[in-house]
């Protein structure tokens, strides 16, 4: 099974009767997306990309990996929205030490933050991985003409061109004909596949292969979601179920979703959800508001709102059953904080109590929640998670009226940005 929802805090606000309601939409959307006749229908390469990821890619990109290990101290990932949050998403939620630290360029324009990649050019044997399936997006773009200046101030000839690999679109864009210009070494992204929903791409499968993630169960977990995901029958499949119980809260007025979790681990994994559904869904003047907070710590900032504020919200925790870390509460002979109550507990069994108490306390302020939870913290796990979340979107965002594979709104700040850079 591996991922289980559980919407024991949602009585009251959502019942059997409003998510069946919505059968015959998600029956629609479930057609739109597995037939191709709905919005966005040339950006659905997504959904069986799966059951599609050859295995020769997964056993080139583990070769590629061994070498880069053998060389580089420092990955150095240059890339923003979909070409940069599932990548850091994927390895903060792992946790550990990759083999080769990834540093991330290219999804701000901060010249302090620049000013410490140059750095580690400078001291350390580097390989930068430089993500955009356009090509041409201004953070990356500018990001890699400053990196790419520095890796030839320090390497030239083949060992340049060993240390700079591409991952972009087959023909268009800068970053094509630059690689093509300079040798660089390419993976394609594919057409039909768009950023949001490329992390099982070569988007993220190089930089997670050459930071040590294991990519085969990392895929093999996609291939799960595919397999689990695919029957339309609500009261079977719970990625579906998840999308009518968001559209079942936001016709009752609520408008933001709070993702919540008591693994701070989640952290990224939160932000690159945040990405998938705010840029899927909110069109139009439509759409619920992603956001998320990391608990305990903002219980005791956010947790008055969220107990006491405006009513329009609905929280989704995210959690991990098995966690691999054990450390036990110790006894203290005088017990002066009166903590003794839980000596000899595991801390995760006292985290897991928050939750239940958290969800139990918003719940009776008048927030709806239901439980995502994960069997465990792995590649495997992660995979069928982003699956989850894709078909997820993809549904919720049909059943709202929107084309959820666009994203026009993007648009607006660079036209204004190139008006003022005089960029033609
Ligand atoms: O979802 C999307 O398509 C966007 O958020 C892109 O991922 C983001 O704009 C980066 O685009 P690119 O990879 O073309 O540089």
């Amino acid at each position: 099974m591996g991922i289980s929802l559980d919407a024991g805090f949602l009585k009251g606000f959502v019942g059997d009767a409003d998510i069946k309601a919505f059968a015959p939409a998600v029956d629609k959307a479930h057609k739109d997306l597995h037939n191709k006749t709905g919005a966005g229908n040339d950006f659905l390469g997504w959904v069986h990309l799966p059951s599609q990821v050859p295995d020769a890619l997964v056993s080139e990109l583990t070769a590629l990996a061994k070498e880069v290990q053998g060389h580089s101290d420092a990955i150095i990932s240059i890339g923003i929205g979909g070409s940069y949050l599932g990548i850091r998403s994927t390895l903060e939620f792992l946790g550990g030490e990759p083999k080769v630290p990834v540093y991330y360029a290219g999804h701000n324009m901060s010249s302090v933050d620049m000013n410490r990649i140059i750095g580690l050019i400078a001291r350390k044997n580097v390989t930068v991985v430089v993500i955009s399936k356009s090509g041409a997006t201004t953070e990356p773009a500018l990001a890699f003409r400053i990196v790419d200046a520095a890796m030839k101030r320090k390497y030239s000839g083949a060992e340049l061109k060993k240390r700079v690999i591409c991952v972009t679109d087959a023909k268009k864009g800068a970053l094509r004909k630059i690689a093509d210009k300079e040798g660089y070494r390419s993976y394609v992204i594919p057409d039909d596949v768009g950023g949001r929903f490329s992390i099982l791409t070569p988007v993220g499968l190089v930089p997670l292969a050459l930071a040590g993630v294991d990519i085969k169960a990392f895929v093999d977990g996609f291939r799960a979601g595919e397999k689990e995901y695919a029957d339309p029958d609500l009261s079977k499949n719970v990625c579906y179920r998840y999308a009518a119980i968001r559209n079942v809260l936001y016709k009752k007025g609520k408008c933001i979703e709070m993702m919540a979790s008591f693994y701070p681990n989640v952290q990224y994994v939160a932000e690159w959800w945040k990405q998938l559904y705010g840029e899927s869904e909110g069109k139009g003047g439509r759409g619920i508001f992603p956001a998320s907070t990391i608990l305990s710590t903002d219980l005791h900032s956010m947790g008055q709102l969220m107990q006491d504020g405006m009513r329009n919200i609905f929280e989704t925790f995210l959690m991990i059953n098995a966690v691999d870390a054990t450390v036990i509460v110790p006894s203290d002979p005088e017990d002066l904080d009166k903590f003794n109550c839980v000596a000899g507990k595991e801390l995760d069994w006292v985290n897991k109590q928050a939750y239940k108490a958290t969800a139990g306390a918003h719940y009776e302020g008048g927030v709806p929640n239901m439980c995502i939870t994960l069997d465990k913290a792995d590649a495997f796990h992660i995979g069928q998670l982003y699956y989850f979340f894709e078909k997820g979107v993809g549904i919720s965002g049909y059943i709202l009226g929107v084309n959820p594979f666009d994203q026009p709104g993007v648009e607006a700040y660079k036209t204004k940005m190139f008006a003022l850079l005089g960029k033609k």
